[in-house]
Protein backbone atom coordinates (compact mmCIF):
# COMPACT_ATOMS: atom_id res chain seq x y z
CA UNK A 1 0.00 0.00 0.00
CA UNK A 2 3.16 2.42 0.50
CA UNK A 3 3.85 2.49 -3.32
CA UNK A 4 0.34 2.54 -4.11
CA UNK A 5 0.34 5.82 -1.65
CA UNK A 6 3.60 6.90 -3.46
CA UNK A 7 2.06 7.03 -6.55
CA UNK A 8 -0.93 8.73 -6.28
CA UNK A 9 1.25 11.16 -4.59
CA UNK A 10 3.36 11.74 -7.63
CA UNK A 11 0.41 11.97 -9.59
CA UNK A 12 -0.83 14.73 -7.97
CA UNK A 13 2.40 15.94 -8.77
CA UNK A 14 3.30 15.39 -12.13
CA UNK A 15 -0.68 15.83 -13.45
CA UNK A 16 -2.02 18.29 -10.67
CA UNK A 17 -5.86 18.68 -11.40
CA UNK A 18 -6.25 21.65 -10.57
CA UNK A 19 -3.34 23.07 -12.75
CA UNK A 20 -3.70 26.95 -11.78
CA UNK A 21 -5.11 28.94 -10.08
CA UNK A 22 -5.53 32.36 -9.00
CA UNK A 23 -6.86 34.12 -5.41
CA UNK A 24 -7.20 38.43 -4.58
CA UNK A 25 -4.56 39.87 -2.23
CA UNK A 26 -6.77 40.82 0.67
CA UNK A 27 -3.62 43.01 2.57
CA UNK A 28 -0.62 44.47 1.13
CA UNK A 29 2.19 41.76 2.04
CA UNK A 30 5.96 42.16 1.65
CA UNK A 31 6.94 38.82 0.21
CA UNK A 32 10.81 37.74 -0.81
CA UNK A 33 9.78 38.85 -4.44
CA UNK A 34 8.44 41.99 -3.55
CA UNK A 35 5.76 43.73 -2.48
CA UNK A 36 1.74 42.98 -3.00
CA UNK A 37 -0.79 45.30 -3.03
CA UNK A 38 -4.30 44.75 -1.75
CA UNK A 39 -6.44 44.16 -4.49
CA UNK A 40 -3.63 42.37 -7.20
CA UNK A 41 -4.79 39.12 -8.85
CA UNK A 42 -2.36 36.78 -8.11
CA UNK A 43 -2.05 33.89 -10.45
CA UNK A 44 -0.99 30.51 -8.76
CA UNK A 45 0.44 27.83 -10.87
CA UNK A 46 0.86 24.29 -9.16
CA UNK A 47 1.96 22.80 -12.58
CA UNK A 48 4.72 24.80 -13.12
CA UNK A 49 5.27 24.88 -9.20
CA UNK A 50 5.58 21.17 -9.54
CA UNK A 51 8.05 21.00 -12.44
CA UNK A 52 10.08 22.99 -11.47
CA UNK A 53 14.23 22.50 -11.30
CA UNK A 54 14.74 24.28 -7.64
CA UNK A 55 11.91 21.93 -6.81
CA UNK A 56 11.92 19.01 -7.82
CA UNK A 57 15.12 16.83 -8.73
CA UNK A 58 14.07 15.35 -12.67
CA UNK A 59 10.78 17.26 -12.45
CA UNK A 60 9.61 15.55 -15.89
CA UNK A 61 10.43 12.23 -14.91
CA UNK A 62 7.71 10.34 -13.74
CA UNK A 63 9.05 8.72 -10.30
CA UNK A 64 6.78 7.43 -7.27
CA UNK A 65 9.61 6.67 -5.26
CA UNK A 66 10.92 10.14 -4.55
CA UNK A 67 7.90 10.45 -2.10
CA UNK A 68 9.42 7.22 -0.41
CA UNK A 69 11.02 8.07 3.10
CA UNK A 70 9.29 11.43 4.04
CA UNK A 71 11.66 12.84 0.49
CA UNK A 72 8.54 14.44 -0.84
CA UNK A 73 9.24 18.37 -0.61
CA UNK A 74 12.82 19.38 -1.14
CA UNK A 75 12.59 22.89 -0.55
CA UNK A 76 9.82 23.92 1.58
CA UNK A 77 5.94 22.96 1.50
CA UNK A 78 4.88 25.33 -1.14
CA UNK A 79 6.77 23.04 -3.96
CA UNK A 80 4.00 20.70 -3.31
CA UNK A 81 0.29 22.22 -4.15
CA UNK A 82 -2.08 19.67 -5.82
CA UNK A 83 -4.61 21.04 -2.86
CA UNK A 84 -3.37 24.18 -2.69
CA UNK A 85 -3.08 26.13 0.77
CA UNK A 86 -3.85 28.43 3.28
CA UNK A 87 -6.91 29.06 4.41
CA UNK A 88 -8.74 27.94 1.57
CA UNK A 89 -6.85 24.50 0.76
CA UNK A 90 -9.08 21.45 -0.21
CA UNK A 91 -10.59 20.51 2.81
CA UNK A 92 -11.55 17.27 1.35
CA UNK A 93 -7.32 16.47 0.41
CA UNK A 94 -7.22 13.83 3.03
CA UNK A 95 -10.37 11.90 1.78
CA UNK A 96 -9.03 12.41 -1.55
CA UNK A 97 -6.12 11.45 -0.47
CA UNK A 98 -7.43 7.66 1.12
CA UNK A 99 -10.05 7.47 -1.89
CA UNK A 100 -7.92 7.11 -4.31
CA UNK A 101 -4.85 4.87 -2.36
CA UNK A 102 -8.25 2.86 -2.03
CA UNK A 103 -9.44 2.91 -5.39
CA UNK A 104 -6.22 2.56 -7.44
CA UNK A 105 -4.86 -0.63 -5.29
CA UNK A 106 -8.17 -2.45 -6.00
CA UNK A 107 -8.32 -1.89 -9.57
CA UNK A 108 -4.62 -2.72 -10.03
CA UNK A 109 -5.64 -5.79 -7.89
CA UNK A 110 -8.85 -6.73 -10.09
CA UNK A 111 -8.09 -5.47 -13.45
CA UNK A 112 -5.33 -5.55 -16.08
CA UNK A 113 -4.32 -2.51 -17.76
CA UNK A 114 -2.46 -1.34 -20.70
CA UNK A 115 -2.32 1.35 -22.88
CA UNK A 116 -3.00 0.51 -26.50
CA UNK A 117 -1.55 3.37 -28.46
CA UNK A 118 1.98 3.06 -26.36
CA UNK A 119 0.39 5.38 -23.31
CA UNK A 120 0.46 9.02 -25.75
CA UNK A 121 -2.38 11.55 -25.12
CA UNK A 122 -2.42 15.07 -24.94
CA UNK A 123 -2.86 17.14 -21.88
CA UNK A 124 -4.46 21.34 -21.97
CA UNK A 125 -4.33 23.19 -18.94
CA UNK A 126 -7.47 25.44 -18.56
CA UNK A 127 -7.42 26.06 -14.78
CA UNK A 128 -7.64 22.07 -13.84
CA UNK A 129 -5.45 19.55 -16.30
CA UNK A 130 -7.36 17.61 -18.60
CA UNK A 131 -7.05 15.59 -21.90
CA UNK A 132 -9.34 16.70 -24.10
CA UNK A 133 -9.61 13.96 -26.22
CA UNK A 134 -9.52 11.39 -23.52
CA UNK A 135 -7.27 8.59 -22.99
CA UNK A 136 -7.14 4.84 -24.42
CA UNK A 137 -6.92 2.02 -22.32
CA UNK A 138 -7.18 -1.48 -22.63
CA UNK A 139 -9.09 -2.56 -19.36
CA UNK A 140 -9.38 -6.88 -18.85
CA UNK A 141 -10.71 -8.81 -15.56
CA UNK A 142 -8.23 -10.63 -14.05
C1 LIG B 1 -7.86 14.43 -5.96
C2 LIG B 1 -8.92 15.04 -5.45
C3 LIG B 1 -8.96 16.52 -5.16
C4 LIG B 1 -8.13 17.52 -5.57
C5 LIG B 1 -6.87 17.43 -6.45
C6 LIG B 1 -8.63 18.75 -5.01
C7 LIG B 1 -8.03 19.99 -5.17
C8 LIG B 1 -8.54 21.16 -4.66
C9 LIG B 1 -7.90 22.44 -4.81
C10 LIG B 1 -6.58 22.70 -5.55
C11 LIG B 1 -8.68 23.37 -4.21
C12 LIG B 1 -8.42 24.88 -4.12
C13 LIG B 1 -8.91 25.49 -5.41
C14 LIG B 1 -8.74 26.98 -5.42
O1 LIG B 1 -8.99 27.63 -4.40
O2 LIG B 1 -8.39 27.53 -6.47
C15 LIG B 1 -9.83 22.68 -3.67
C16 LIG B 1 -10.85 23.27 -2.98
C17 LIG B 1 -11.90 22.59 -2.42
N1 LIG B 1 -12.08 21.22 -2.39
FE1 LIG B 1 -10.90 19.85 -3.26
N2 LIG B 1 -9.76 18.48 -4.27
C18 LIG B 1 -10.00 17.14 -4.32
C19 LIG B 1 -11.00 16.45 -3.67
C20 LIG B 1 -11.94 17.01 -2.86
C21 LIG B 1 -12.92 16.27 -2.08
C22 LIG B 1 -13.01 14.73 -2.01
C23 LIG B 1 -13.69 17.21 -1.44
C24 LIG B 1 -14.85 17.03 -0.51
C25 LIG B 1 -15.18 15.89 0.06
C26 LIG B 1 -13.20 18.53 -1.82
C27 LIG B 1 -13.75 19.71 -1.41
C28 LIG B 1 -13.23 20.95 -1.70
C29 LIG B 1 -13.85 22.22 -1.28
C30 LIG B 1 -15.16 22.40 -0.48
C31 LIG B 1 -13.02 23.25 -1.73
C32 LIG B 1 -13.20 24.76 -1.56
C33 LIG B 1 -12.43 25.21 -0.31
C34 LIG B 1 -12.52 26.71 -0.09
O3 LIG B 1 -12.68 27.48 -1.05
O4 LIG B 1 -12.36 27.15 1.07
N3 LIG B 1 -12.13 18.36 -2.67
N4 LIG B 1 -9.70 21.33 -3.94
Amino acid sequence: MALTKSFVAEALRFYPPVGVTARFVSEDIQTPFGELTKGTFLGIAPWAIHHHRLNWENPDIFDPLRFRSGEMIKSSRFSYLPFLDGPHRCPGSALAMRALVLALADLLVTFRWTLPDGGKFSLHLLNALYPPDGVNLCVEKL
